[in-house]
């Protein structure tokens, strides 16, 4: 939240309705530009590039009679050159070179029973959704694989075995998939397959209400369900297997926020991979479920939040900056963070070490006495001892205030900082969002150093090839690249790199599958356009721009002095071929004229200037579609950067831009001002005693009979949560005396009372 609540409650003393949103959208207004005047340096791309002017870029072209439908690709696995693709009735095994379909074994074809697509049909879903989208794949050895599909709504798994005499695969086995497949292709759901186990994060009901993260079929261990504290509402992202524990990511309904209104936050969680569940009223949960809160943010007096995570990279061995030393190396990962839809657009990539991940397991728990407290963290003397964080040898030995404790306090109170406290990259645009990265770990340049190159995939097609180049602890991020990859615009949903006798990167949307050269090296034509580039993995040497680390460069400037064509460059260098690069753009503001900071006193005193603000709202955004990397050690200006020169004929604002800018802002506006409004009214009536909060929730709860207010319906659930948790939170099959009696009175009316009998899925 780069809005707190706190804050506002504060500055607004006197009921409010109409003036105190306008007052509040120009405190709103005056945080973004200090904010954006922060993100003090705009990077454009150094080149643009359309999929016709890469070379050898490949698609794959699938067989188009037997298509009739959507695929939903999801990227499963890779095996040396192929990679295997979960598709509509089947899998794919494509290489990654040719992107052509193997030949050598047949394709594993799995299409649902006819009598499951009629039940489906029947639950009112389409005929398109009513078929097998294969989610989850999973390997014991060359000839095994355990598979899982949505199967028309009815999620089932498989084991099959590969016959190597008839290159084909035979069904082995299969058994429910509920709780291990999403029901439909378009569920966020993640799993990972280890040691012939399936953990997975994803739902378990055909209204994908009930989320949990499961692992087993005999005995099954779980997460809480119903228990918005455990999960609430998840989009699962990814998930890793790291030495003894599985990691998931995602994001989800921030309970500790809550009274301070609805507010997605992102998430690392994770448990032991010996976990066998508690006793009693922990029978078949986990043990050792703990999650964090994932901080994505601009630093600053009121940090700018990216607070949902979209995707990850790979977890690799790398480092967020350039470094000299090839050892200079430490486990991590990137993500991809987006702001809220209904705030500004804006994305970022933040890099986490895994070791601050581990720190922030190992320490303090946030709490809460009862719903209408707020989260604090736990003193440690009220934390068990051990700390219930670490795995366990056997998790039925927990004794039970022990587990009390850990099923009421699963979120720890630090949240994960990213690797140079602030993110690698920022994007801000009006059309398009990043939604996908893969990063080439550790590339030697020609200057001796090694760099993380992360590609990133944006929901409108494109692909942006970057770096940061800071060395010390700046972070300077350049866009290389950026690729029109999609045709269409199709959002890409997933990237990977190949690395064998060649190098590709493929680039998934739903739809279609690309794969390119990691690098266009041999593009560039003279000496200063290839130095332009910024490429670490390119270089001048013999009379040509090579991927190789050595020859003539210039990674940190970009500046081709060195380059023997220098003196001639500036007039030769333009438009020789399409991917010439440009120029680097202008940083410094031309002046601060427009500058919505500027005009405060203007601003804040005007009660009929709604029109006024929002016409200078719309000139802080010069980035109608900009990269911005952050210099974290330069101060801050004392106005937005909000006039770029733009040397970059596509940055160009035409009047029906500005319109659109014009008409978005005012839009932006208002919806601020409402979810300002409605923090507000959650704030006060938090802040009072608890008859007139009752009151209030009661009320609230009464807007959910009205079947139309679907916008407000997760906030409902949370509410009645608090309201009336007994209905929600207990299976009453046991009489209330047995419940365990536990030192720690909030631990005690949480216990679910465990029936044996009970199947949780
Ligand atoms: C891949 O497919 C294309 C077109 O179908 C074909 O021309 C090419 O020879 C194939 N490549 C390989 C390595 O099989
Ligand atoms: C994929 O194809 C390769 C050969 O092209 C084969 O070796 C491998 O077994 C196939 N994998 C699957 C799961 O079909
Ligand atoms: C899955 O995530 C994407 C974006 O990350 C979102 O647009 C979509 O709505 C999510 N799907 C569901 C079923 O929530
Ligand atoms: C997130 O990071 C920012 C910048 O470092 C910091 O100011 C803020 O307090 C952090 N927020 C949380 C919840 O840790
Ligand atoms: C190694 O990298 C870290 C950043 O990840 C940096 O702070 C440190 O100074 C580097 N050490 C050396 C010796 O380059
Ligand atoms: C757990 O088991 C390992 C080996 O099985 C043993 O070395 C270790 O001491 C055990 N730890 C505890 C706390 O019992
Ligand atoms: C308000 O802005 C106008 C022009 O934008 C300027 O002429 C005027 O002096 C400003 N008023 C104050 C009180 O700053």
């Amino acid at each position: 939240m780069w809005f707190r609540c706190k804050h506002i409650a504060m500055v607004s003393p006197q009921p409010f309705p109409v003036r105190m949103h306008l007052y509040l959208q120009v405190v709103l207004l005056l945080e973004l530009c200090s904010q954006v005047a922060s993100w003090n340096m705009h990077v454009q791309p150094n080149v643009r590039l359309q999929l016709q002017d890469v070379s050898d870029a490949k698609k794959f072209i699938i067989n188009k009679d037997e298509e009739n439908g959507v695929n939903y690709y999801k990227l499963l696995m890779t095996e040396g050159e192929q990679m295997l693709i979960g598709a509509r009735n089947k899998i794919l095994n494509i290489s990654m070179v040719t992107l052509n379909e193997t030949t050598m074994t047949r394709r594993l074809e799995w299409p649902p029973r006819s009598h499951d697509t009629a039940i489906c049909e029947q639950k009112s879903q389409s005929k398109e959704l009513c078929q097998n989208y294969i989610r989850v794949l999973g390997k014991d050895n060359d000839q095994k694989y355990y598979v899982c599909g949505t199967h028309a709504f009815a999620p089932k798994c498989r084991k099959f075995e590969y016959q190597v005499e008839k290159s084909e695969f035979k069904l082995d086995q299969e058994e429910s998939g509920i709780g291990k497949c999403p029901f439909d292709p378009r569920h966020n759901s993640t799993a990972v397959y280890t040691d012939g186990k399936l953990y997975a994060g994803t739902v378990s009901d055909f209204q994908a209400m009930l989320s949990l993260i499961m692992e087993g079929t005999e005995s099954p261990r779980r997460t809480v369900e119903h228990d918005s504290n455990w999960l609430n509402k998840p989009n699962f992202v990814g998930s890793f297997d790291i030495d003894d524990k599985i990691y998931f990511f995602f994001r989800e309904m921030a309970v500790e926020n809550i009274n301070c209104g609805k507010a997605t936050f992102s998430r690392v969680a994770r448990i032991c991979k010996n976990d066998q569940g508690g006793i009693t009223a922990m029978k078949g949960i986990w043990t050792s479920f703990f999650k964090a809160r994932l901080n994505c943010s601009i630093p600053g007096e009121f940090p700018f939040y990216f607070d949902e995570l979209k995707a990850t990279s790979e977890l690799s061995q790398g480092n967020y900056m350039s470094t000299a030393k090839s050892d200079n190396r430490t486990r991590m990962f990137y993500g991809v963070f987006n702001t809220p839809d209904n705030s500004i657009r804006g994305s970022a990539i933040c890099a986490y070490r895994y070791s601050d991940i581990v720190n922030v397991f190992n320490g303090k728990f946030k709490g809460q006495e009862s719903a209408a407290h707020n989260w604090l963290p736990v003193p440690e003397f009220k934390t068990p001892n051990p700390h219930p964080q670490a795995c366990v040898n056997n998790s039925l030995e927990i004794d039970v205030p022990t587990l009390g404790f850990i099923k009421s306090h699963p979120l720890m109170d630090a949240a994960v900082q990213p690797a140079g406290g602030g993110p690698v990259l920022i994007h801000t645009s009006f059309s398009s969002r990043f939604s996908a990265i893969t990063v080439d770990w550790q590339v030697i340049a020609a200057d001796n150093r090694f760099y993380d190159i992360m590609y990133i995939g944006t929901d409108d097609g494109r692909v942006l090839k970057a770096i940061n180049k800071g060395q010390g602890s700046d972070v300077e991020s350049v866009v290389i690249e950026d690729i029109q990859v999609m045709a269409n615009n199709e959002p890409i949903v997933s990237l990977k790199i190949y690395k064998g006798h060649t190098e590709r990167l493929i680039v998934m949307s739903q739809e279609n599958i690309v794969s390119i050269p990691l690098h266009r090296c041999n593009q560039q034509k003279t000496c200063s356009d290839c130095v332009k580039l910024q490429d670490p993995q390119c270089a001048w040497s013999d009379g040509k721009c090579m991927a190789r680390p050595k020859g003539i460069h210039n990674i940190l400037h970009g500046t081709p002095e060195v380059c023997p064509d220098a003196g001639r460059a500036e007039g030769t260098s333009k438009r020789t071929t399409t991917s010439t690069p440009v120029p680097p753009p202008a940083i410094v503001p031309k002046s601060c004229k427009p500058c919505i900071c500027a005009s405060k006193a203007n601003l804040s005193e005007t009660e009929d200037g709604q029109q006024n603000h929002v016409t200078r709202s719309s000139t802080i955004t010069p980035a109608s579609d900009s990269v911005i990397g952050i210099n974290s050690k330069k101060e801050l200006l004392p106005c937005a950067p909000s006039v770029v020169e733009m040397r970059n004929d596509d940055q160009v604002y035409t009047a029906s831009t500005l319109a659109i800018a014009l008409v978005i802002s005012v839009v932006v506006s208002m919806l601020v001002g409402l979810v300002i409004g409605y923090r507000i009214s959650v704030c006060r009536h938090h802040t009072r005693n608890p008859e007139q909060m009752i009151a209030y929730e009661q009320n609230f709860g009464s807007l959910r009979k009205n079947p139309n207010r679907h916008s407000l319906d997760g906030s409902h659930n949370l509410m009645n949560h608090y309201t009336e948790p007994k209905k929600l939170n207990f299976v009453s099959n046991l009489p209330a005396s047995k419940s365990p009696n536990l030192p720690n009175g909030t631990v005690e009316s949480k216990i679910i009372p465990n029936n044996p009998n009970k199947t949780y899925i």
